[in-house]
């Protein structure tokens, strides 16, 4: 079959590809614990429901303009004066099929072919396929110092004459790790002075623990002319616990915006109306449902960094956000695919390999699902691992018996 160039350099979503395997195992009967998810398990805020609903019961759901319906431009616009004291106009805005719809599109506008992105890693799974998709070039960022923040110096000696884009995921999906305020601010000033473009993708930004404060780039900006290159994205999905319904957000200058949007035109439209409804209900009912879905997660990053530090042989930095933790395995194994399919087939938990996430000997483990999945699956892994466990592990009436060395 001939495929082009550029569909034959990429490679499937594992994080979607191991929801499809759980959901396969769970339906055969099989004990699963999934702990490579990636969403909430909270319930859609009730606002957001009965907006949509309104909207459906309506009967006219009808195609909405390329950048989003205006409703939901305003209270995108709301939101970016609340959460970062920045005032945009609609012409700021562009809402999109979730915030991968954004990013992608961002780097349509903004890559030529060859040019290259960089980003910290570990880094989110989808920018290197995003960047090939553009035939551009990814360019990960690994800290001097082996640890999950790179010192402003990583990322200067990465920068060349082709560095088009940088892309900032704080809280970091996956090591949780929230980035000093200083290397933010670094970064803003460092990507004004080489006029490069920063996507800040700011999906968990209100999932943040230990009392900190989200960090607002916008502080940082010099530049607050339509030149600048500030590209600020957000969406629904995990702060409302709203994966499904597939709604996000860029913020970005007006002339990339208008350019995004014609992109996105010829791509997918505007996204759903109904969706968009839904988003418009979120952003605009209470708030509280952040805030106990943040309670929640820290919590449960407690539970699971308990666990974890008391598991010999295995290195685990605390998280500061998100709902993932990612720990060094790499003295059992280094390589973290086969770690992950030993653990899913022989105790039937699910985790993702770190080298997908750009460092292999690592396990992304997530702990948006109960305090007794996390309690359990850790359970189960150390069982897995400890060649000192007893023999046989009971999971409800199945007796799990030890095969491996
Ligand atoms: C870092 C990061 N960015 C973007 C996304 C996708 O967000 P959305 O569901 O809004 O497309 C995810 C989802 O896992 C993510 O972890």
């Amino acid at each position: 079959m001939s495929l082009s160039h550029i569909a034959r350099s990429i490679g499937e979503s594992v994080t979607l590809k191991l929801n499809e395997t759980a959901a396969m195992l769970r339906e055969k009967g099989d004990p699963v614990i999934h702990l490579g998810g990636g969403e909430p398990k909270s319930k859609a805020p009730l606002e957001a429901l009965v907006t949509a609903a309104g909207k459906l019961n309506s009967g006219e759901i009808r195609y909405t303009p390329a950048d989003g319906i205006p409703a939901l431009k305003r209270a995108i616009i709301r939101y970016t004066e609340e959460h970062y004291q920045h005032s945009v106009e609609p012409e700021h805005v562009m809402a999109s099929g979730g915030a991968k719809q954004a990013i992608m599109v961002a780097l349509q506008a903004i890559l030529d072919p060859q040019e290259e992105v960089i980003f910290p890693a570990p880094y989110w799974v989808s920018y290197p396929e995003m960047a090939r998709l553009c035939g551009a070039v990814p360019v990960p960022v690994y800290a001097e110092d082996g640890s999950f923040c790179p010192r402003i110096q990583d990322v200067e000696q990465r920068v060349g004459s082709y560095t088009k884009a940088v892309i900032i995921n704080s809280p970091n999906n996956p090591s949780g790790a929230v980035y000093p305020e200083q290397f933010i601010a670094d970064i803003v000033s460092f990507c004004e002075r080489r006029d490069l473009y920063l996507i800040m993708n700011d999906i968990y930004h209100r999932l943040i623990f230990d009392g900190r404060h989200p960090i607002n780039p916008y502080e940082y900006a010099i530049d607050k002319s339509e030149n600048s290159k500030l590209i600020v994205v957000n969406g629904v999905s995990k702060q409302y616990a709203m994966t499904g319904f597939r709604i996000g957000w860029a913020v970005a200058n007006k002339k990339l915006i208008e350019v995004m949007t014609n992109i996105q035109s010829h791509q997918t439209s505007g996204p759903s109306a109904l969706l968009q409804w839904a988003a418009v209900g979120a952003l605009e009912g209470i708030q509280s449902g952040v805030d106990s879905l943040r309670v929640t997660l820290e919590n449960n990053r407690n539970v699971l960094f308990d666990r974890m530090a008391s598991f010999e042989g295995i290195k685990v930095t605390k998280p500061g956000g998100t709902f993932y933790c990612f720990a060094d395995f790499s003295n059992y194994d280094r390589d973290s695919t086969r770690l992950a399919h030993f653990l899913l087939e022989k105790v039937q938990v699910v985790t993702v390999p770190g080298i997908d996430f750009g460092m292999d000997g690592h396990l992304r483990i997530s702990y948006c699902g109960s305090v007794k999945d996390v309690t359990a699956g850790i359970e189960r892994i150390k069982w897995a691992l400890d060649p000192n466990a007893p023999n046989e592990l009971y999971i409800g009436e199945r007796k799990l018996v030890r095969d491996w060395a």
